[in-house]
């Protein structure tokens, strides 16, 4: 690939090796990234992480430097119940939340739990988070995938699942909230047939035009698990997300939880109470929120001015939209095209369903580049558009 200011480097061949992908993302940075799945790490409230991390280590008792409850500290989870039940309706006691390392393990857990207990089948949307899909496809669970439309997953084709994945605030990859019907009939099916609905809810912070969609476990916290990470809101490097698990779940949860790792790192969790209880959180994730929103409307209007042909959809939430190629434009050829340019971007097939071949389209990550990186990279998409 030759690569305008940097040289010519071999090309990265695509993986369906998500360990492979993982480590090509760290090993060989692109100059310009729009690929989908990260916040600015640039922006990291490093400053405010530090003095945290000092207020904590100072108060821990000295116990919190031993094995902690596997559910995770009692001083985060407290902290989080107010906060979830504040910024996204959930309904949770503190006693309910274990701590995970992000959402990857939370998923990994809740199969295993439910495959213990005699789970045989799992929906997953028809576009999804390739880690979710790899956990999966290791886990015991047959795997069935829903459609999704314009409204989300379509939630009425759910039979005799044992559970269900859903992004409803903001559909990973094509960044749709679901539908208030399709919430609806997803409780519908929870309770008539005990189908456990995991609510991955990754990006619920970022959100618009309109007010945030309430968490669905608020609905029914019977029948919903309600899955959040720091990894949108902070940085994916903490490795730290929370479930909130039906309490019929949790005793199993917390069993599988001390077979993986015993416990989430004391020290981080600490760390975080603190930022969150100094309103840090709160302060960092509102300046991300219009930082994104001011990208989203810069990507929006350059598009529209200079590739008016290509459409774009999914921008009320998230991180993400999702560019639809113009017609004859197909995903690798784009991808080749920014690549030669500097530019990393993901095709939305990369998300999809093995057997779907949606129109093509980009997942445009317009959170993940540095501010001094941002207005090149939309250049670079527009001009890779251009041919
Ligand atoms: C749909 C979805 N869920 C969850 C996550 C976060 O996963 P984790 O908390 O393991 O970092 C991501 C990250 O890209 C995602 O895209």
């Amino acid at each position: 690939v030759a690569t305008q200011g940097s040289g010519t480097r071999v090309a990265q061949r695509p993986s369906g090796d998500v360990a492979t992908a993982a480590r090509q993302r760290t090993e060989h940075p692109p100059r310009y990234d729009l690929r989908p799945g990260s916040p600015d790490l640039s922006a990291f409230p490093r400053s405010a992480w530090l003095s945290a991390a000092r207020r904590a280590l100072n108060k821990a008792p000295y116990e919190a430097f031993g094995y902690s409850d596997p559910r995770g500290r009692p001083e985060l989870r407290a902290a989080l119940a107010a906060y979830l039940a504040r910024a996204r309706g959930v309904r949770c006691d503190p006693e309910r939340i274990v701590i995970c390392s992000g959402f990857a393990q939370t998923f990994r857990l809740l199969c295993d739990v439910l495959t213990r207990q005699g789970a045989r089948s799992l929906a997953l949307e028809q576009f999804v988070e390739p880690t979710t899909d790899a956990v999966s496809a290791a886990s015991e669970l047959n795997v069935r995938r829903l459609p999704v439309d314009e409204a989300g997953a379509v939630t009425g084709q759910l039979s005799d699942e044992d559970a269900v994945v859903l992004t409803a605030a903001h559909q990973f990859a094509i960044g749709v909230p679901l539908a208030r019907h399709r919430r609806a009939e997803a409780l519908v099916w929870a309770h008539d047939t005990g189908g456990l609905i995991i609510e991955d809810d990754y990006d619920g912070e970022f959100r618009y035009d309109r007010h945030p969609v309430g968490a669905l476990q608020s609905l029914a916290p019977e029948h919903v698990v309600y899955a959040g990470t720091a990894s949108k809101s902070l940085a994916p490097g903490l490795r730290l997300g929370w479930m909130v698990p039906p309490a019929h779940l949790l005793e199993d949860i917390v069993t599988a939880k001390t077979v993986a790792d015993r416990n989430s790192s004391a020290i981080d969790q600490l760390t975080l109470t603190e930022v969150i209880a100094s309103g840090g959180y709160d302060r960092h994730v509102r300046r991300a929120r219009i930082s994104y929103r001011r990208r989203r409307d810069q990507l929006i209007a350059t598009l529209r001015q200079r590739a008016p042909e290509a459409e774009i959809s999914g921008i009320a939430a998230g991180l993400h939209a999702l560019v639809t190629l113009p017609a004859g434009l197909e995903e690798h050829t784009m991808v080749e095209r920014a690549g030669a340019r500097g530019l990393a971007v993901t095709g939305l097939r990369k998300f999809a369903a093995p057997a779907d071949l949606p129109s093509p389209a980009l997942l445009v990550g317009y959170a993940t580049p540095p501010p001094h990186a941002f207005t090149g990279a939309v250049a670079r998409l527009c001009a890779a558009l251009d041919g």
